[in-house]
């Protein structure tokens, strides 16, 4: 089967966390920095289907999931809905735990599921509720699959009303950096870990 956009489905969530991993570490393969290779999609993926389905849509062919794109339109709200019913049971399931100083990474997600950094300024928010995540794998990198995913989610977004869509990417993501920038993102912000970009819709 050639590959093919569609909405989400709930078989599609384990295919989504392994393209987390194979995807997370600024763009290339994370495997070898996490032990538990579920806690990057547990944060970074997993609770954008569960809490508004129809805003996640996948790329698939025979291999199953081989791209997606995660959102919400109301950054706050989900924030507040995290708190309330992904959190919790995650905080239980995975104590705060030192650093085992062996290169792994799981302490520093752990950490931040117990302290979540927190969301958007004030004005990012009102400007551009809506946010989101997207990953390819490899095999379907640089074909304008990210493109179509990016397209399809703006206009699901528009079709609801919303204004305007931001992101976090990491400095040395320069593709993803070159690729946002293609589709009019522009720069909003820089921070010690990457930059806020933004795109009104
Ligand atoms: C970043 C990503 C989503 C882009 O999707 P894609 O399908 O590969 O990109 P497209 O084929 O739609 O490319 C669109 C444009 O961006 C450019 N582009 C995409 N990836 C690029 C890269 N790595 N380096 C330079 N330019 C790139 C393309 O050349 C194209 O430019 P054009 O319009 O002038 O032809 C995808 O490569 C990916 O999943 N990468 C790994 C995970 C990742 O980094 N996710 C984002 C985390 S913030």
């Amino acid at each position: 089967m050639a590959p093919i956009i569609r909405p989400f489905h709930p078989s599609d969530l384990p295919g989504i966390y392994r393209l987390c991993l194979r995807t997370g570490e600024a763009g290339g393969d994370a495997t070898a920095l996490y032990r538990d290779p579920d806690l990057l999609a547990h944060l970074y993926a997993g609770p954008y289907p569960v809490a508004d389905p129809t805003l996640t849509f996948v790329v698939a062919d025979d291999d199953g999931v081989v791209g997606y794109i995660v959102a919400t339109a109301d950054t706050i709200a989900f924030e507040a809905w995290l708190e309330e019913s992904w959190f919790p049971v995650l905080r239980a399931q995975h104590p705060r735990r030192p650093d085992p100083h062996d290169g792994t990474q799981d302490h520093v997600l752990v950490e931040r599921i117990h302290d979540w950094p927190g969301g958007p300024t004030r004005e990012v928010h009102e400007r551009f509720p809506a946010h989101m995540h997207i990953d390819l794998d490899p095999r379907l990198q640089g074909q304008g699959w990210g493109t179509r995913l990016v397209h399809t989610l703006a206009d699901a977004l528009r079709a609801r009303g919303v204004t305007g869509l931001h992101l976090g990417v990491d400095d040395r993501n320069a593709g993803a950096i070159t690729f946002y920038g293609k589709l009019g993102f522009e720069l909003h912000e820089r921070h010690d870990w990457g930059r806020t970009l933004t795109l009104a819709l």
